[in-house]
């Protein structure tokens, strides 16, 4: 009796995935590929369902990367990864799929902070710890999550803003007008929030800064482009770009020298980034970008620390913080090499 309900638990479980299009070992799900979390259980492997936010960015594609290469059979694991192609009822699907499948841990980048207490409330009732990964939620209650591993995005966007400062400084520049443009992630992202948050605290103590507007870009290429050409045509003059991510940067120098300007060092507009993924590190080095602000996606290993300390019964902290730089056209050139993304 045991034995059949314990089968029918399996079987529902692996038509609820089936369903809601769950994807295994980070590949598209596909009806043959998948695996039944149960017996990997019962094999010793540690199960640990991953929901991803999407692929909308260099950097979001190595961090998927960093998750995949640490969460494999051979270092005993089972990886069930769901990629929520930017929507969060996906997420919460996703979630909630891990949630039915007894998944030992939950390791998730939500999209936005706000909208997850219910979910995260069915995953605490099952007994089922969850790890933020990049980005952080709003719940009334913090208990919800175990920790998060992330940046520290408010840190990298008061990095901006005191390495403009001390760029125009150097260059006279205190008294004249500064028009800034500012290309937004995603709304309501930690990532988004952080950034600007910090930057604008660095904002506010220079008068002389003119901030034209926040525009919504959604941390894409084609957003970042479309944004800037239309910022382009509204504001005759724009002495700062500050672009929240490396991919809506490189739109924003295409429409930029499709306008007839230059960037960079040198150019017309000084152009502010985030990431550093190596496209944008070999622009700052060839002065076409002045300055990228790291956001670190190798986050894997550290999840995986995280995991190992919980399984030995050990307290976690909070918050784990990854380590990330600032590149200038002073540094770059020592990194470039060793960037693998
Ligand atoms: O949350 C981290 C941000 O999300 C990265 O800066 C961006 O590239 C990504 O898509």
């Amino acid at each position: 009796m045991r034995c059949r309900r314990a089968f029918c638990k399996r079987a529902s479980a692996l038509l609820l995935s089936v369903l809601l299009g769950i994807t295994g070992c980070g590949m598209e799900l596909q009806p043959e590929s998948l695996e039944d979390p149960y017996a990997h259980k019962e094999e010793g492997l540690t199960v640990v369902g991953v929901s991803q936010v999407g692929s909308e960015s260099v950097w979001r594609t190595a961090n998927t990367a960093s998750i995949q290469r640490v969460f494999t059979q051979e270092n005993g694991y089972f990886l069930i990864f769901d990629n929520a192609r930017q929507k969060q009822e996906n997420q919460i699907k996703a979630l909630r799929s891990f949630i039915s499948q007894q998944v030992d841990y939950i390791v998730f980048s939500p999209i936005e902070e706000e909208g997850w207490d219910t979910v995260l409330q069915e995953a605490k009732d099952a007994g089922i710890p969850v790890i933020l990964m990049d980005r952080n939620v709003k719940v009334a209650d913090e208990s919800l999550y175990t920790t998060r591993v992330g940046s520290d995005f408010t840190r990298e966007g008061a990095d901006a803003g005191q390495w403009l400062a001390d760029y125009l400084q150097e260059q006279g520049r205190q008294q004249e007008t500064i028009n800034i443009a500012i290309l937004a992630g995603t709304e309501g992202a930690t990532s988004t929030i952080g950034r600007s948050e910090g930057f604008l605290s660095v904002a506010q103590e220079h008068e002389n800064w003119n901030i034209l507007e926040q525009a919504d870009a959604e941390f894409t290429t084609a957003k970042g482009r479309e944004e800037m050409e239309r910022m382009l045509n509204t504001y005759g003059d724009i002495d700062v770009v500050v672009s929240q991510n490396d991919d809506m940067a490189f739109g924003a120098v295409e429409a930029i020298s499709e306008a007839g300007l230059t960037t960079g060092t040198e150019g017309d507009v000084i152009v502010i980034s985030f990431d550093a993924v190596r496209k944008a590190l070999e622009m700052v080095e060839k002065g076409i970008i002045n300055v990228d602000i790291e956001c670190n996606p190798e986050q894997g290993g550290l999840v995986e620390r995280v995991i190992q300390k919980l399984e030995r019964g050990e307290a976690v902290e909070k918050a784990y913080y990854v380590q990330e730089k600032v590149f200038t056209p002073e540094n770059v050139g020592d990194y470039i090499d060793s960037r693998s993304y």
